[in-house]
């Protein structure tokens, strides 16, 4: 199989879980250029967001609610890529209470399980793959985000564990790990101070651009990564280094 034209995603049908903003709005607008027909989802209705919905279908959704997302799987017949770009995360030591854990847990990690297994049926019948989203803080992790920390090296052994698990049925699942991107999740850590300072020790002396980990993510939803599965790359400029 030639693979020049590898990134052309024409025809294929392509959901974006937390395409609404930041690095899942990068995702989605990268597949939409490759030829992608591209859903995207959002917590809020979609008049309630800046960025621009026109050209991808637009679901509401909080996987906090499980009923939610069997009721947005029941909407497709069609799917060839899953990309989960879903995240979130409490500050002020939220996260160290047992409410603030089991939230932060309920969405980046049993939201993804369900989001992965509802949708499976789907892929299996085009042969399609997931792609998630999780961080580098399941190499680090992060100080004071222990259910974040948590939940993300979590989602990096459910991929591995849902990779082994459907690879025989052409299932293929993977994980992309960010650095450092400004968006609304990163507010409290990218500010100008911060950037100076990263810039002085970083590898690669800038911030990550959602249009960096769309890279990873295209690459691993296509035929590049035809042989690739279980696996976690890591998009940081060198952060992890
Ligand atoms: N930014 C970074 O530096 C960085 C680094 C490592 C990993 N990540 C990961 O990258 C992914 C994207 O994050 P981001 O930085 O782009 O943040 P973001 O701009 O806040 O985007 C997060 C996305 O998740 C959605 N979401 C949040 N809570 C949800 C819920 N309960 N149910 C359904 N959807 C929900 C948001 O919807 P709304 O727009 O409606 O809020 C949004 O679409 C996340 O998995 C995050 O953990 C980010």
């Amino acid at each position: 199989m030639s693979l020049v034209n590898a990134l052309d995603f024409s025809g294929k049908h392509v959901l974006v879980c937390g395409g609404s903003d930041g690095i899942g709005y990068g995702v989605a607008s990268a597949f939409l250029e490759a030829g992608a027909e591209v859903s995207i989802t959002g917590t809020r209705p979609a008049d309630n967001y800046e960025n621009d919905f026109r050209r991808f279908t637009f679901h509401q959704l909080d996987v906090q609610d499980p009923d939610a997302i069997t009721a947005l799987a029941a909407k497709f017949i069609e799917l060839d890529v899953m990309a989960n770009c879903i995240g979130s995360v409490l500050w002020k030591k939220e996260e160290f209470e047992r409410a603030g854990f089991e939230k932060i847990i309920n969405i980046n990690l049993t939201g993804a399980m369900q989001l992965c297994t509802e949708f499976y049926p789907l892929l299996r019948a085009t042969q399609g793959c997931i792609v998630n989203i999780d961080s580098v803080v399941t190499i680090s992790a992060a100080l004071n985000n222990p259910a974040y920390s948590a939940s993300k090296a979590g989602l990096v052994q459910l991929t591995k564990a849902l990779a082994k698990k459907w690879g025989r049925t052409g299932v293929r699942v993977n994980t992309v790990a960010p650095g450092m991107v400004p968006t609304k999740l990163t507010v409290n850590q990218s500010g100008e101070e911060n950037e100076a300072a990263f810039k002085k020790t970083n590898p690669i002396p800038r911030f990550g651009r959602p249009e960096d980990i769309a890279g990873g993510v295209l690459f691993l939803a296509s035929p590049l990564a035809a042989y690739v599965t279980g696996q976690q790359i890591v998009v940081d400029g060198g952060l992890t280094l």
